[in-house]
């Protein structure tokens, strides 16, 4: 199996600057790549995974870092729960290269399997999702989750066939330009992965300390987007701006950053990542 290379590691220990002694909420643990990295420079780590495919990695850090690494396999909106104020929240958003490349997960279309596409073991797999959908709602899911063009056309062709392997669907979609999206936007659906980051990034004000950083590592527009509105929401003065007191922002931008060359040549994976940090400032 290809083991994950971490995505826009350097750019994002360089947004965290020295972490030795902080506590830094690693969202999306994965291969634990990221954590590896905060650990090593002396922080402690809680790490959230949904998948509990992923356990086996988390287990060798607690054994290697002990009381420093904690790992919760819930989804990560679960950060709403951690009691004590934290110096970062981190996120990687999207899913893993083990998880694309476990054919029987259902989440690629170079492999046929059953079409399922869950990160987490319970829920609702992607075949049992196109089920419940009206032809509508599938519509309103492969336009705003993969900007599938003619969704309304391929949404009917979907319903009627009901489609339960991965092979099944794709050989439903006529452009192969639209293969790769459908996917897409039927994986994001089936997790909840917009939801998710909404829920997870409105209570991270309130869980940073004051200094404390949040950054995010988004694979696509739309979840791109989503980190970019937020965050500039929090970066934006307080008030009225037409009044002479205008309340300062509590946080401040940090630079956005893409892949680099070097980056691009060593994991194609990262071609559409971007990295988004704020700082929260007061
Ligand atoms: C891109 S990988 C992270 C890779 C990790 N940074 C590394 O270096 O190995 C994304 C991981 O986030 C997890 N994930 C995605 N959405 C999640 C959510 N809402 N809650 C918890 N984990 C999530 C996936 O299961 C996957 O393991």
């Amino acid at each position: 199996m290809t083991k994950h290379i971490p995505v826009l590691l350097g750019a994002v220990l360089d947004a965290l600057g020295d972490i030795n002694g902080k506590i830094i909420v690693d969202c999306t643990f994965g291969a634990g790549g990221y954590s590896r990295a905060f650990l090593s420079r002396g922080a402690n780590v809680i790490a959230f995974d949904r998948d509990p495919n992923v356990i086996d990695d988390a287990k060798k850090l607690m054994q290697e870092y002990g009381d420093r690494f904690q790992f919760v396999a819930k989804p990560f909106s679960s950060i709403a729960d951690l009691d004590d104020k934290v110096d970062a929240v981190v996120f990687d958003l999207g899913i893993s290269s083990m998880q694309i490349d476990v054919p029987e997960r259902g989440f690629s279309f170079r492999y046929d399997a059953p079409l399922d596409m869950r990160m987490e073991s319970d829920g609702m797999t992607a075949a049992q999702l196109i089920e419940k959908l009206s032809v509508q709602e599938l519509t309103d899911v492969l336009r705003n989750y993969g900007d599938v063009k003619k969704a309304a056309i391929l949404a009917r062709v979907i319903k009627e066939s009901n489609p339960q392997t991965t092979f099944e669907l794709r050989d439903l979609i006529h452009n192969p330009k639209d293969v790769a999206p459908v996917f897409q936007a039927l994986r994001i659906a089936v997790n909840d992965e917009m939801g998710e980051v909404e829920r997870a990034l409105s209570v991270v004000p309130e869980l940073l300390n004051t200094g404390g950083k949040c950054i995010c590592v988004t694979f696509h527009s739309l979840e791109d987007r989503i980190v970019k509105n937020i965050f500039r929401e929090w970066t934006t003065p307080r008030g009225d701006p037409r009044l002479p007191v205008v309340a300062d922002a509590p946080f401040k931008m940090l630079k956005a950053i893409v892949p680099n060359a070097h980056e691009l040549n060593e994991n194609p994976r990262a071609r559409s990542a971007h990295m988004r940090g704020v700082l929260k400032s007061c």
